[in-house]
């Protein structure tokens, strides 16, 4: 059976977290694939607001089973402290042998850079994701499953310690004592390597019985990607729905259905082009009124309007079969509503999306506002101006909307 799968088509805080939590009570297993704790998802459920960073959403369906692939970066810290919220996870957690550690070093290593960056900082979540895979790519990072040998992996750490002894000097970081850093390895070996498989040949032969439903879960989103994002104002991994095969180690025609996600306009966190960015008393309401603020940092998110040529774009770069358009209540009350339709580009009126974003300015479309969508549950019940907009969405990206989200709450939820 393939598996089906769920990616971020914005800069990501699209609302995944809501989706994957619904669809998850239909998935006997969840697996996320990139990206480490600079993720985060709220979830609200009965009123209860979660959130996650590392474990997989299908966490809240006590019958799903969640998976952490080697394509995600893995802080061992965080993920305790993630596990701690739900008692024992046993038989309810795996996590790929292959995926490589964030250690203390790589968040200090991406602080200092961000610092030296000045004005060009990046506006990363500070959490090391960065400066962990460019250790994986240079081969000098370490993988969660060299915790069964502590021992060795505390001589390839104080090895890593040695050939990079400069570039931690002049960036005043200061290292671990042994004694903490064998004390450090021995708590995850214990706590953690339980949990440590090879998931590709889980994976692998869960599909070949048939009988599991298989949800892939990305995190952040396809204008963040390393590759065909906002370079280099993105984030270290391969968002799109590419980023499921490296990241779990299945093959492209293991994937079924794929759902891009979409908020009703966009946000972005941290530095770089966003076109359709607003920057006055529309800008503050949606920040409001959709509570646009990080789950990881807590850092006031820029808002604008719905871009339909990145929107676009990215559902072809993820092979979209359809999308879920979220916090469409969020836009209740305004009295007219913009979507980009396109951009000027060096004279000229494009509808692709440049490697130089930032010199782009958005065309608009604009149209009738609503008075209120929140809570509703059909798609006929939506006001009409709501339902033209959500038309014109699918028209322009060319893709069909098959959810839309009238609330935070599982609940409310338009299934079309
Ligand atoms: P990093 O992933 O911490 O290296 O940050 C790189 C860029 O990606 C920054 O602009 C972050 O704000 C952004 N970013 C990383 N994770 C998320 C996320 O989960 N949602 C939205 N933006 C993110």
């Amino acid at each position: 059976m393939r598996a089906d799968l769920i990616v971020g088509i914005q800069w990501g805080d699209e609302g995944k977290g809501k989706i994957v939590d619904l669809l998850a009570q239909r998935y006997d297993v969840v697996c996320r694939y990139q990206g480490g704790h600079n993720a985060g998802h709220t979830i609200v459920v009965d009123g209860k607001k979660i959130a996650l960073h590392l474990i997989p959403s299908g966490i809240l369906n006590p019958k799903a089973l969640n998976i952490i692939g080697n394509g995600v970066v893995v802080s061992p810290e965080a993920l305790l402290k993630e596990m701690e919220q739900f008692g024992s996870l046993k038989g309810r957690l795996l996590i790929s042998d292959k995926a490589h550690l964030i250690f203390k070093y790589h968040e200090m290593i991406d602080k200092a850079k961000e610092a030296l960056r000045g004005k060009n900082a990046i506006g990363t979540t500070g959490r090391g994701i960065g400066p962990a895979y460019s250790d994986k790519i240079s081969r000098q990072g370490h993988r969660i499953g060299e915790l069964k040998d502590t021992r060795k992996l505390f001589e390839k750490i104080k090895e890593y310690f040695r050939t990079n002894e400069a570039i931690f000097k002049a960036m005043s970081i200061e290292l671990p004592g042994d004694d903490e850093l064998m004390g450090e390895l021995e708590l995850y070996r214990e706590r953690l390597l339980p949990y440590v498989t090879d998931v590709t040949a889980y994976l692998w032969e869960l599909m070949e019985k048939n009988k599991s439903k298989i949800l892939l879960e990305g995190a952040q989103g396809s204008m963040l990607d390393i590759d065909h994002g906002t370079y280099p104002y993105v984030t270290s991994s391969n968002t799109i729905a590419a980023g499921a095969c490296t990241g779990l180690g299945l093959a492209p025609r293991d994937i079924g259905r794929i759902t891009g996600i979409a908020k009703a306009y966009c946000t972005r966190v941290g530095n770089g082009p966003f076109p359709t960015e607003e920057f006055g008393e529309e800008a503050e309401r949606l920040r409001k009124q959709g509570a646009e603020f990080g789950t990881t940092t807590g850092r006031p998110r820029r808002c604008g309007w719905f871009d339909a040529v990145a929107a676009k774009y990215a559902c072809r770069l993820n092979g979209c079969d359809d999308m879920a358009i979220m916090k469409l209540d969020v836009l209740d009350g305004f009295e007219r509503v913009k979507i980009c339709t396109a951009y000027e580009y060096e004279g000229r009126k494009i509808e692709y999306v440049p490697a130089d974003l930032e010199n782009v300015k958005p065309v608009y479309l604009e149209m009738e506002g609503w008075e209120s969508v929140e809570g509703i549950k059909s798609f006929d019940e939506l006001p009409r101006s709501a339902r033209n907009y959500i038309r014109t969405i699918e028209e322009l990206t060319g893709t069909r909307v098959a959810m839309v989200s009238t609330s935070p709450d599982r609940a409310d939820t338009i299934i079309l």
